[in-house]
């Protein structure tokens, strides 16, 4: 993964960071003009003048990232200094968020104001859009950008905090206002649509700005309030598939809203039926296939909510002539209950339940394929292949020499052709990624990969990967779930 200088970048950032921590300290002491300030203020510009001697000439801003009160530069760990600890305490925990930008553009009065909000506690640290590819790859291992170090220079923002977090946030909150819809309409009351309509412009809005931002988390495989993550995660899966017809965000928002709400009916049947891990009797069987018509009766009650919603709810699970609550040959379905049909199946398909455990992407593609009840929506299967690869961004690969990589990509005119990064462990067990490279897909029988294929990757099996993180986990600082398999 070393990029040319990176380790005398590690350092220089580490002093970097050694030395805003003592500019802040002094800033908030003495001041913005006071000597020991200005003294301060002049060995930054001078490490700040190094560093962009060490980088190559078009890089302007680096990612650095922080994880468990450790400092990360491009996956590698800088070296762990009191003062280090200092500025996460100043900086980090004070905004909430974990990652930021240390841009090289530094204009002196950009800084000092930066350096007034720390002191004020007026923190954000000037949040703004991070460079196109940083993306958070794993809550539970790995921080880290794409794309070498290739960023857009903004000279305004000094310290920024990369919007990786943001888009947790617009999946949390999109989980939230589901989760308020359906205690609402448990209830008996008109949730009404505005939470759930204003959720699903911030999906669309993640889909189409931050879209290997926003996918990884619904890809994950989890199994806790697994209905809440499911219809979030439909609702993400379904807007993927659906921008590559559109980029009307109407049309999309209604599409998220579909997502959102197709299973509100299934939802409300309780945990009994749902997170049984036995087979269901007859009777709770026939209850559940009620959802659909319940779910969209349940909708239609709700005053402002789309057709299109109500008619996903109604007829997501309408495939053949097993469908229900009606078979096909009775009801005809459109494109957005088509779309999240398909993203309910893959989306029921790789993440665990009670009753099941999770496969993989790749496999899930092969099942969708082969079911003859979906050949008559087969583009739909290929507009979410196209969509988000065989294999989705954050995927745990292994490639056939053993090693293992994660999927950042995949290549645009081929979803079976991932793009990974090689997983790198150094002598003290740190680890990193090395540079993105194209792979062939070794998972699929129908598809023999390319002969001048360097490397061949499988997707590892998310049990395999749940086990390694349970073994691993630290109960305290685990939320209740289980993490990403990437
Ligand atoms: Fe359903
Ligand atoms: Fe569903």
């Amino acid at each position: 993964m070393d990029s040319p200088n990176s380790t005398d970048v590690r350092d220089l950032i580490s002093d970097f960071l050694d030395c805003f921590t003592i500019l802040s300290q002094r800033f908030q002491l003495y001041g913005r003009d006071h000597p020991r300030t200005r003294e301060s203020w002049a060995a930054l510009d001078a490490i700040r003048s190094r560093l962009a001697r060490a980088l190559p000439s078009r890089v302007e801003k680096l990612a650095i990232a922080c994880h468990n009160g450790r400092f990360y530069f491009e996956n590698a760990p800088l070296r762990r200094e009191p003062q280090q600890a200092l500025l996460l305490k100043r900086c980090f925990e004070k905004s909430g968020l974990g990652g930021m930008l240390v841009s090289l553009g530094i204009e002196e009065a950009a800084l000092k104001q930066v350096l007034g909000q720390v002191a004020t506690g007026k923190t954000r640290l000037g949040i703004e859009s991070p460079p196109e590819g940083f993306r958070w790859m794993s809550s539970a291992e790995i921080h880290r950008y794409q794309d070498g170090h290739q960023g857009e220079l903004n000279v305004n923002a000094v310290l920024s905090v990369a919007d990786v977090p943001l888009q947790a946030q617009v999946y949390n909150e999109a989980m939230t206002a589901l989760s308020s819809f359906n205690k609402e309409c448990s209830a008996g009351r008109d949730a009404g649509p505005d939470a759930v309509a204003q959720a699903a412009r911030c999906l669309v809005e993640a889909v189409l700005s931050h879209p290997r931002e926003i996918l990884p988390q619904a890809t994950a495989h989890y199994y806790a309030e697994f209905m809440l993550y499911h219809s979030v995660n439909v609702s993400i899966l379904a807007l993927s598939a659906a921008s590559l017809l559109t980029r009307d965000p109407g049309q999309l928002e209604l599409i998220a809203q579909a997502g959102l709400l197709h299973d509100v009916g299934a939802a409300l049947l309780g945990e009994q039926i749902l997170c049984k891990d036995q087979p269901l009797t007859e009777e709770e069987t026939a209850l559940l296939m009620e959802h659909p018509e319940k779910g969209a009766r349940l909708l239609q009650s709700i005053s402002g909510l789309h057709p299109i919603v109500i008619t996903a709810a109604f007829g997501h699970h309408v495939k053949g002539a097993q469908g229900y609550p009606r078979a096909l040959s009775e009801y005809q379905t459109g494109p957005v209950t088509r779309l999240v049909e398909i993203a309910d199946i893959f989306e029921a398909l790789t993440a665990y339940r009670p009753y099941k455990r999770a496969i993989t992407a790749p496999l899930a593609f092969l099942q969708l394929y082969a079911e003859p009840s979906l050949a008559r929506i087969r583009q739909y299967v290929d507009l979410l292949a196209q969509a988000i690869g065989f294999h989705p961004v954050g995927t745990k690969v292994r490639t056939r020499e053993g090693e293992q990589a994660l999927v950042c990509g995949h290549v645009e005119a081929d979803p079976q052709r991932p793009i990974i990064r090689l997983i790198v462990v150094s002598p003290d067990g740190d680890r990193g990624l090395g540079c993105p490279q194209e792979a062939a897909c070794g998972d699929l029988s129908w598809s023999k990969p390319a002969e001048d294929a360097k490397v061949v990757v499988t997707a590892i099996d998310p049990l395999e990967d749940l086990k390694r993180a349970e073994e691993t986990r630290d109960s305290a600082a685990e939320p209740a779930r289980c993490e990403p398999a990437w």
